[in-house]
């Protein structure tokens, strides 16, 4: 398969999205429940930050290990390896949905073999590897602790990265302005979907300062959801931002 160009790469990626819907279907979870997002959708996203000056950003990562750190059932995991790459899978069983027997049941009907760690980010942890060419940290931020120690980690084993996380232009009420400030908006437990392993709502200055400082330059941004109006706690005020990073120490 060829990596150089990302439309044929989406081409597969809309491949697979069936024939693991197929699989799922075929073999029905019967003491958990598959995770309940679209996490391919992840890869049109990025279609978006890469362009065509980085749309053969696989082709010229090929060869090098990949990690997948978040990968709730391991759906892109899975697809990266179908791509020929070397992959990883890093998780932690209390935060995942379904405390990893997705991403467990799949390779196993895969005959899959991606290394599923079982990492907590939140502690001192360290990485399966020395070397990864791109890491994928998709919508975790949010959830980690210590977002600092995670993207200096990381910055330090890996070459590209593709984040996405949760920010916010305005608090919840829409009485502070976040936007024209690097901040971190740190969230009551109750206060964002009832779910008190969200804690850092950053403004897209405070993440991209955030990641400078860890030793990445943010090659290519974009943001999405609610664009305009985006608040650090409403479901309907949801704003995602995607950035591509590439890091100093590597
Ligand atoms: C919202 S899901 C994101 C799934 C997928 N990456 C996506 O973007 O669609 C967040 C994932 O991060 C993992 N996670 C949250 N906190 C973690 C931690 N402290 N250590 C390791 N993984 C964690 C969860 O288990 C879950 O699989």
């Amino acid at each position: 398969m060829t990596l150089d160009s990302y439309p044929r790469v989406l081409e597969s990626a809309a491949q697979w999205h069936t024939q693991l819907a197929a699989i799922k279907r075929d073999n029905p979870a019967v003491d958990f429940s598959w995770y309940g997002y679209d996490i391919l959708a992840n890869l049109w996203h990025i279609e978006g930050l890469l362009g065509s000056e980085h749309g053969s950003l696989f082709a010229q990562l090929a060869g090098q290990p990949v990690a997948d750190i978040g990968a709730a059932d391991g759906d892109l995991a899975y697809f990266m390896e179908r791509l020929g790459f070397e992959v990883d899978v890093l998780d932690w069983p209390s935060t995942n949905w379904n405390g990893l027997l997705g991403a467990r049941r799949l390779h196993q009907l895969l005959e899959s073999n991606v290394g599923i760690h079982e990492v907590d980010l939140d502690s001192q942890f360290k990485l399966p590897r020395e070397r990864y060419g791109l890491v994928f940290l998709l919508g975790i931020l949010y959830h980690l602790k210590n977002p600092f120690f995670v993207l200096e980690k990381l910055a330090r084993h890996t070459s590209y990265c593709f984040i996405s996380t949760r920010i916010a232009r305005n608090t919840a009420g829409g009485d502070l302005n976040l936007e024209q400030a690097p901040v971190a908006y740190l969230l009551d437990p109750q206060e964002c979907n009832n779910d008190a392993t969200n804690f850092w709502i950053f403004s897209m200055p405070g993440l991209k300062r955030l990641c400078d400082r860890c030793g990445w330059d943010v090659v290519a941004e974009r943001r999405v959801g609610n664009v305009v109006t985006s608040n650090s706690s409403s479901p309907d005020h949801d704003e995602r931002a995607f950035l591509l990073l590439r890091s100093r120490h590597v």
